[in-house]
């Protein structure tokens, strides 16, 4: 569990031949657990993130999907350096930051911002609006004072807000106002990478579209990468060219949009879609039939041995308890971890990952967990072959 200050192993174009911005490699965050009284020892650790990988390419965008806890905030608070990570390897342009000290940070903190999940307590309410964008400016003195408020007045304006309410304060903007000025200061140091960590759930429903899409013209127009954090599938749909989703501080599956929302190959993502409302099956009468999940989500101090979504899943046998399946790159832009991956209702009878039912090596390769990007070759389902484009 110790934190690399290399390079990270897979800094290399992914499958698509687009070079990742962000190359997240086995990424660990344990929090600790500490003992009541007096001497307080630590008696267990918080597995909050535990060994994620992926990568967003540049300009592009990755949706980060999971219930609550699964550990999508702390993911974007390691990747913001809010937090220094146990182990693991955070590649930004080509440069592991994750055992970056608080001075090899300070020039990283214009490249990558965040967006906040709450606008209500993420802006102070004792500064006005201008202080607030205008902070990151004179803190990284990319300005001299005259030219603050000219900047804050065109960044008002960029995020749709009246350049005229500079010296108004958060209480007296709207929820879905208050958030453009969330965005507004996000976008003070024109980063290259903006973690938007549930950017709009705290907004109405009527509201959320607009942020969406003020987001997806300033992604557009200033070349920005995103990670897209949310609560469900449907938010990151229109956003997201490829969407990751975590369960229990694990990525379970991540795939293209076509490939995820289509042809979805984990039972947890198939209960999360099956949630989703679809518009085309909505359209001809039907709907997809609603696949609910038992039980809670376990905690995250003592997660369930080998596959961590086990307690839950519908079609889970002993092997799950006894090996934790790989994430493996079964299409050109398709991983998933699952002995049983396969379409709703065609899940195969044995694993898929090289193992028996017992667990034991079948005598043929074994399948390892893929780097953070997409290879050209992978492991096609149908025969247990590596295949290639
Ligand atoms: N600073 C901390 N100390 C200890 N445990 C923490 C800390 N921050 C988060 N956790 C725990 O880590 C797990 C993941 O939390 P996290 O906030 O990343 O989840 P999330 O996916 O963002 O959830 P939500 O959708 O509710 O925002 C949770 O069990 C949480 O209680
Ligand atoms: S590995 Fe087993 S428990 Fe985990 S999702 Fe697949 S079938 Fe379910
Ligand atoms: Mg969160």
């Amino acid at each position: 569990m110790s934190t690399t200050s290399a390079a990270p192993k897979h800094a290399r174009p992914s499958g698509s031949g687009v070079e990742p911005i962000l190359s997240v490699e086995d990424l660990q965050m344990y929090f600790p657990v500490k003992s009541r009284g007096v001497i307080r020892r630590t008696i267990g650790h918080v597995q909050a993130v535990d060994g994620v990988s992926f990568e967003v390419p540049k300009g592009g965008s990755l949706g980060l999907v999971g219930e609550s806890g699964c550990g999508k905030s702390t993911t974007g608070r390691l990747i913001t350096r809010l937090y220094k990570p146990t182990g693991g390897s955070i590649g930004f342009e080509g440069e592991d930051i994750a055992g970056f000290s608080p001075r090899q940070l300070m020039p990283l903190r214009r490249e990558i911002q965040m967006i906040f999940q709450d606008p209500a307590t993420s802006l102070n309410p004792r500064h006005t609006v201008g202080q607030i964008i205008g902070a990151p400016l004179v803190i990284h003195k990319i300005t001299g004072k005259d030219g603050v408020m000219p900047r804050v007045k065109e960044l008002l304006e960029i995020v749709g807000l009246n350049p005229e309410h500079v010296n108004r304060y958060p209480h007296e903007f709207s929820g879905g106002q208050r958030q453009r000025i969330g965005i507004a200061r996000a976008l003070t140091l024109q980063p290259k990478l903006l973690v938007a960590d549930e950017p709009v759930s705290a907004l109405d429903v009527s509201i959320q579209a607009q942020v969406i899409n003020l987001l997806q013209d300033l992604q557009r127009e200033f070349d920005i990468a995103f990670l897209f954090i949310a609560h469900d599938l449907a938010i990151v749909r229109h956003f997201c060219p490829e969407i990751a989703v975590m369960y229990l501080g694990k990525i379970v599956e991540v795939a293209d949009r076509e490939s995820l929302y289509t042809r979805p190959l984990h039972p947890y993502t198939q209960a999360l879609l099956s949630a989703v409302p679809d518009v085309r099956q909505a359209a001809v009468g039907g709907r997809r039939e609603r696949i609910r999940l038992q039980g809670d989500v376990p905690s995250p101090i003592n997660p369930p041995s080998g596959c961590r979504f086990r307690t839950r899943c519908p079609i889970a046998k002993d092997v799950c308890a006894k090996v934790e399946p790989p994430l493996m790159q079964v299409g050109p832009r398709h991983k998933v971890a699952c002995h049983f991956a396969g379409e709703l209702g065609h899940h195969p009878a044995v694993p898929v990952t090289g193992i028996d039912v017992e667990g034991a090596a079948t005598g043929g390769t074994v399948v390892e967990s893929a780097g953070p990007g997409f290879e050209d070759t992978w492991l096609d389902l149908s025969t247990g072959q590596r295949t290639g484009a």
